[in-house]
């Protein structure tokens, strides 16, 4: 993708998410980081409102800020939200362009709110920060757009340094970078093929499941939260989603620990044991990833890999060495003849987050 006379250019970077899924709506940690794959997006004033998608090659112009049900809802709920914190947005043209895959669990809705946000405030000359531009971006999903998410996707979305994945406490919405020294080995992304369409209303689900398991336990937060608290819980369904936030929180600070040891193959099992919590506990998984976990851990190039994401489908991680692409070509066959997809591999390099292209 590249740049053009002498508009605004903006890229707004994809996100995966190494470890802690599920837990940035129940006040627990995350250590997501951008990829170089992007939403591009291309700003300038004009008299109306006009949105352009090269992808579908369709446009959208509009002359209110009410909802659409559709793609277009992403730009105009930032507009609005934007609005809402006082920063008055102008019409513009604009153009976008993507080559992240949507559906993909890589967070293209959040790039596109981020990009668009951050689009909007260079045009307009706005000194925005960035955690600043994070939270509208969360208020768009959650109040215009209807998906009652967390922050991890638009803090990585804007945030992410570079060689570097960003823990953050999603409680006090504080944050670190942590270096990715993988020393020879590598993370790459699968895309099942499997779109995580049934996302949304099963994602506001499992968040009203965690909420119920809060209140039979009499605590307001996760964070105070014991195994023996979880024992209390009679509902198997609502017992099983508090031990999957209660432990995967637990082993995102051993990642942490063990990525400062430099102990990878630690860290590739703490990636296996957060897919089979995933998995059984919250139930996010599907039949074709959970296919190709199952092969994964037959190879010893690979130290471990798990579903990112919302779940439902979408993308797995995979910590590998170098041997993962020819592992990968025996697995790809068979998932061909099983499923009749073929996944799609992406060698991650991780991105800064979003910026502008001079
Ligand atoms: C989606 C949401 C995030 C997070 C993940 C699951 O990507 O947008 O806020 O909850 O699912 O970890």
């Amino acid at each position: 993708m590249s740049d053009t006379n002498g508009k605004i250019v903006v890229y707004s970077p994809g996100r995966a998410n190494l470890i802690g899924e599920h837990t940035d709506y129940n006040d627990g940690y995350v250590l997501p980081f951008a990829i170089k794959r992007y939403v591009k997006i291309e700003i300038e004033p004009s008299k109306a409102f006009k949105i352009f998608s090269e992808q579908t090659k369709k446009g959208v112009a509009f002359d209110n800020l009410n909802r659409t049900n559709s793609w277009a809802d992403y730009v105009i709920g930032m507009i609005v939200k934007l609005q809402e914190r006082g920063y008055n947005v102008k019409p513009f043209n604009m153009r976008i362009n993507s080559d992240l895959p949507m559906g993909a669990g890589l967070s293209s809705s959040a790039a596109l709110e981020v990009g668009v946000g951050y689009a909007i405030c260079q045009m307009m000359d706005y000194d925005i920060s960035m955690e600043e531009l994070a939270n509208i971006a969360h208020s768009c999903e959650v109040e215009f757009v209807g998906v009652r998410c967390g922050i991890m996707d638009q803090y990585a979305v804007a945030l992410s340094r570079e060689n570097n994945a960003l823990f953050i406490d999603t409680m006090t919405k504080e944050y670190k970078y942590v270096p990715l020294n993988l020393d020879g080995a590598r993370l790459y992304l699968v895309n099942s093929g499997v779109k995580h369409e049934l996302g949304s209303s099963e994602y506001n689900k499992r968040r009203k499941e965690c909420e119920d398991a809060l209140k039979i336990m009499g605590k307001i937060s996760f964070r105070s939260v014991s195994v023996e608290d979880i024992e209390k819980i009679s509902d198997d369904v609502l017992k099983r989603r508090a031990l999957h936030v209660l432990t995967e929180n637990e082993r995102v600070l051993k990642t942490l620990s063990a990525l400062e040891a430099d102990n990878l193959r630690l860290v590739g099992k703490y990636l296996y044991e957060s897919h089979y919590s995933l998995r059984d506990n919250y139930e996010v998984s599907c039949p074709e990833i959970d296919f190709l976990i199952g092969e994964f851990e037959k190879s010893s190039n690979i130290y471990g890999a798990r579903i990112v994401g919302a779940g439902f489908g979408g993308s797995v991680i995979v910590l590998a060495d170098t041997g993962f692409e020819r592992v990968m070509d025996e697995i790809s066959k068979k998932y061909v003849i099983k499923y009749g997809i073929e996944p799609k591999v992406i060698d991650v390099e991780t991105s800064d987050g979003v910026h502008r292209i001079e």
